[in-house]
């Protein structure tokens, strides 16, 4: 369940930029003769061209590899940004299970590129999901290229073809992740200093990191137990009697499944390890000498899935709350009154709230496999997580 990531520098993205022209004064053939002269120079990269498509109610995106090609449509309300970095995404996906050495992805999208190359101060979820595979692919070299499209270079133009005529379905995708990562913040984190940007910043990436991945992570859950779903549906639609009915948590608590779902998910798949302290004085904790100085970690991740503290710990059962104090799960938010989590309540609340429309407006399923965190600062998936989303009736 638990994987500990290795500590080392994260590669670079390498952007290559080859063509300087202005493309409304530069005949096709300029472009073409370029693009070739550079394929020569690169010719032991793998070439995969990525492009995406948008028309009235048909958003797809391809990769075309050089033996063959992938090529899904997304949900109508993706933009064509979407499917450009989708595009990308699928390119990359393919290439982990491939073990290619070294590959060029070409886009003709300059923005999915230019996302790319400020990748670190871009939030968009596809742009993040292609980072995190990139720098998975340690044994590939993978270099990414702008190119001009409709200039009559075949990769591109085949691309182009292939995103447009995507009929394999990926109808209710919608990129959900909309977290950042602390990995990628630990440096601007670290360069703050003193107790009030400490504690703006503890809030900034609280509402960033911790209550979206709670939220997703509820999602997933839910998805994943049909039954609870439902339950849940029943319990809340009293609650919220029409699609845009209106919730105000400081009249009324939540419905109880809700609160529920919250708190469960925050025992089985909670946001962060635990919460450290470094002790004082030596200590025996467990039956060990501790010396003072020592960082001691209350590893809540792994004493919320024991036995000895919950019955059938590795199922998702919210309704072991029903008959259950949640204060243990509580926790989560830190113990004691130092510095404890001043946003509980706050990010209680939100959580319940979101959770309260998506389930009212929308039928969750997930059909990947399992997903397990990866333990940074924050907790974060393994892998993307892809949910389905089917609007629901009135
Ligand atoms: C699921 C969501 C959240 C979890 C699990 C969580 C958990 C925690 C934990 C464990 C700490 C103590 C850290 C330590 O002392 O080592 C903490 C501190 C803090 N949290 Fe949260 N938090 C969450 C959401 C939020 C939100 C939404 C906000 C703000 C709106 C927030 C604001 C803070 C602040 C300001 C501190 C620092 C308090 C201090 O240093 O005195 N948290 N949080």
């Amino acid at each position: 369940m638990l994987k500990i990531p290795l500590l080392g520098r994260r590669r670079n993205l390498i952007l290559l930029t080859i063509f300087y022209f202005f493309k409304p004064s530069t005949s096709d053939i300029v472009f073409q003769q370029h693009f070739y002269d550079h394929r020569q120079h690169y010719s032991d990269y793998i070439p995969i061209y990525t492009d995406g498509s948008k028309s009235d109610n048909h958003v797809g995106s391809a990769a075309v590899f050089p033996d063959f090609t992938i090529a899904e449509t997304l949900h109508p309300f993706c933009s064509v940004y979407t499917s450009e970095l989708y595009a990308i995404y699928l390119g990359l996906l393919k290439i982990s299970t491939l073990n290619f050495k070294k590959a060029i992805i070409y886009t003709d999208s300059r923005s999915g590129i230019n996302a790319l190359r400020s990748a670190k101060h871009n939030t968009h979820p596809l742009v993040m999901q292609c980072l995190h595979l990139h720098h998975t692919l340690k044994k590939s070299k993978i270099k990414y290229c702008w190119i001009p499209g409709h200039v009559g270079i075949p990769g591109n133009e085949h691309a182009d073809k292939a995103a447009k005529s995507a009929n394999a379905s990926r109808e209710a995708f919608v990129p959900l992740m909309p977290y950042k990562p602390l990995s990628y913040l630990n440096i601007e984190y670290g360069k703050e200093s003193g107790t009030g940007s400490q504690t703006i910043n503890f809030i900034k990436y609280s509402l960033q990191s911790k209550v979206p991945l709670t939220v997703l992570m509820a999602l997933y859950n839910v998805a994943r137990n049909k039954d609870i779903q439902i339950q849940a549906r029943e319990e809340l639609v009293e609650y919220l009697p029409t699609k845009d009915s209106k919730y105000c948590s400081l009249n009324i608590s939540p419905p109880d499944i809700i609160e529920h779902i919250v708190w469960e998910t925050l025992r089985f798949s909670p946001p962060i390890i635990g919460n450290g302290r470094i002790i004082k004085s030596d200590m025996v904790l467990g039956g060990y000498n501790v010396p003072k100085e020592t960082n001691v970690i209350l590893h809540f991740q792994v004493a919320s899935l024991l036995e000895e503290f919950y019955s059938d710990p590795l199922k998702f059962n919210p309704n072991r709350f029903k008959s259950a104090s949640a204060d243990r799960v509580k926790k989560v938010f830190a113990v004691g009154s130092w510095r404890a989590c001043i946003g509980s309540r706050f990010a209680s609340d939100t959580m319940f709230l979101i959770l309260l429309k998506m389930l009212r407006n929308f039928e969750f399923s997930y059909d990947g496999g399992e997903i397990a965190m990866i333990n940074r600062l924050h907790n974060e998936p393994e892998k993307p997580l892809f949910l389905k989303l089917k609007p629901l009736p009135e």
